[in-house]
């Protein structure tokens, strides 16, 4: 654990080292401020969502050589298709653009991808890619790489409340049976442990519809930094300030 924090940081800055309970299982981001950090630098937003996926790039080699079980990264939100057409094309030949460059990497750190979000809407070469890299990464036992993409959490609830009704009407399945438990495997992250830590980037603090029913007991860490900028040791700071906190589930401590 130690050589991975040492690559992840200047020597000064080396935290002490961390215990395994202490490093969240689950780490969700909401990769924001791309298009302010373009602009600041007076480049057109795409420039900032090239730029995010070099952020996205170094998070996932963080967040790996930590030991982390599950990176969930918002990618696209069911309300980012109001953005201007030409915007909306570029975001979705990134995950193309990403995993054709990146996919020896994920398969040499055994990471394995996921997709969170509906089908619906994709473009059929969004989707390619996004398959390619299950099928590809599908035996990969390391760090779960799992895209939030065209996700929104409520759609995803009607979605599973959907189903469930549509089984209950069907008699395939008994409303008494029907817990938080088994709720959950109808969304898009079936088979997931829940986050325990969500970072938001770029000084902006709110959800915005971003796994809600799943971040009902998760640490919520904002940074000022904007995604662009996002490096190892902003997750560091993150992950430290995660061991800190108390969690108490609702209970107390005796
Ligand atoms: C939000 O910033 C960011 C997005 C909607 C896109 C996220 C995409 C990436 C980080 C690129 C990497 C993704 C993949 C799939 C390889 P914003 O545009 O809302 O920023 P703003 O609030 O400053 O305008």
């Amino acid at each position: 654990m130690l050589f991975a924090l040492r690559r992840l940081l200047p020597k000064k800055k080396l935290p002490k080292t961390f215990h395994r309970h202490e490093i969240p299982r689950h780490v969700a981001i909401i990769m924001d401020g791309n298009g302010r950090w373009a602009a600041e630098r007076g480049l057109p937003r795409t420039a900032g969502h090239y730029a995010g996926m070099g952020a996205l790039r170094r998070t996932i080699r963080a967040a790996s050589d930590l030991g982390i079980d599950v990176l969930t990264v918002f990618a696209f939100s069911t309300e980012n298709w109001k953005r201007p057409q030409e915007e909306v094309d570029f975001l979705m030949r990134l995950p193309q653009e990403f995993l054709e460059t990146d996919l020896p990497e994920l398969m040499e750190k055994n990471v394995q991808v996921r997709m969170s979000g509906s089908r619906e809407g994709l473009p059929v070469h969004t989707l390619q890619a996004v398959d390619t890299a299950i099928k590809k990464t599908k035996n990969n036992t390391g760090m779960i790489l799992n895209f939030a993409l065209n996700y929104g959490s409520r759609a995803e609830i009607v979605t599973a409340v959907r189903k469930i009704t549509t089984l209950v009407a069907e008699g395939k399945l008994d409303p008494h049976d029907i817990d938080e438990k088994s709720f959950s495997q109808y969304l898009y992250t079936a088979g997931l442990p829940d986050p325990d830590l969500l970072i938001r980037c770029s000084g902006e603090i709110r959800l915005s519809n971003f796994l809600l029913w799943q971040l009902a007991y998760a640490e919520l860490w904002f940074t000022d930094v904007y995604w662009p900028d996002f490096k190892g040791e902003h997750l560091l700071a993150a992950i430290e300030a995660f061991r800190k906190r108390d969690r108490r589930y609702g209970g107390i401590k005796l």
